[in-house]
């Protein structure tokens, strides 16, 4: 894949950038005074207007930038999806809705741009910790404008990993339950935050050393897998064969524990 050139590349960055940032504004007016909250499709996944208004300003400030490209957001699916494009924005406006509904501000903006199926830039932003993830394919990844690399950490039992729980989780028999269980036993500990975005964040600053999770949508992980690489970490799926972002699982390490968190999860799942 020949990437577009730097220049272009950049400009890309700064619309995702941009639009991240609105998001974060409608976060913020929203906070503490969310009035719709309904369920999508089971009890726990939820939608507020904050996502809904967030999701419309993302779309309009991308669209408006970038006519051509093709569309792949949360809160409005399929519909902006048109096949002639090698662009591909791949839009969460709120990831984290539950802590949002509670009023937990460990929630992100997560903003991805495809070309030809891969990932070139990558935004997550917190707008609560005003912590803004940026990455352009090989180009590395920063926080607030400093480079970030991942974490150093060689054992798994030196290890602070993080996870989630999907929303089939009550119908489903991969619950990941027994995983989280297994691996809390085997490292400093396995946190579970509820925005997987941010989780992926936290591998790329080396704030994690690992995570897994299964369940999750394109848009949960697109952005955040690029941060990881561009900071140094490896992702792939849980027997480490190549990433792919339409299956709903991810590893995602500090490439140091990779195969040995591989080998703890297929252990588990045999
Ligand atoms: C959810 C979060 C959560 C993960 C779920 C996702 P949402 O996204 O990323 O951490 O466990 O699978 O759906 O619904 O808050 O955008
Ligand atoms: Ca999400
Ligand atoms: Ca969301």
């Amino acid at each position: 894949m020949k990437l577009p050139n730097l220049t272009l590349l950049q400009a890309y960055l700064k619309t995702a950038t941009s639009a991240a940032t609105s998001g974060g504004k409608i976060l913020k007016k929203y906070w503490k005074n969310v009035k719709q909250i309904e369920d999508k499709s089971t009890a726990g996944d939820l939608v507020t207007e904050a996502d809904k208004e967030s999701e419309k300003i993302i779309l309009q400030m991308i669209t408006e930038a970038y006519p051509d490209h093709a569309i792949l957001a949360e809160e409005s699916s399929e519909k902006h999806l048109s096949s002639s494009s090698d662009f591909l924005w791949v839009i969460d406006p709120l990831d984290g809705t539950v802590n949002y509904a509670h009023q937990n501000p460990m929630v992100a903006i997560s903003i991805a741009l495809l070309y030809q199926n891969k990932v070139v830039v990558g935004v997550v932003f917190n707008p609560f910790y005003q912590e803004l993830f940026q990455a352009i394919k090989g180009m590395g990844a920063t926080l607030n404008g400093e480079k970030i690399t991942v974490s150093q950490t060689r054992a798994l039992d030196k290890s602070l990993l993080a996870t989630g729980f999907a929303y089939d989780r009550r119908t489903t028999t991969d619950t990941n339950y027994p995983e989280f269980c297994h691996l809390t036993n085997l490292t400093h500990g396995v946190r579970r935050f509820g925005a997987a975005s941010l989780d992926l964040a936290f591998v790329a600053a080396g704030r994690f050393d690992g995570y897994w999770e299964r369940g999750l949508k394109p848009w949960d992980m697109a952005a955040g897998a690029l941060l990881v690489q561009e900071a140094g970490g490896k992702i792939s799926a849980y027997n480490e064969t190549p990433f792919d972002l339409q299956s709903g699982k991810i590893l995602a390490t500090n490439g140091m524990l990779h195969h040995a968190l591989s080998q703890e999860l297929l252990n588990l799942s045999m």
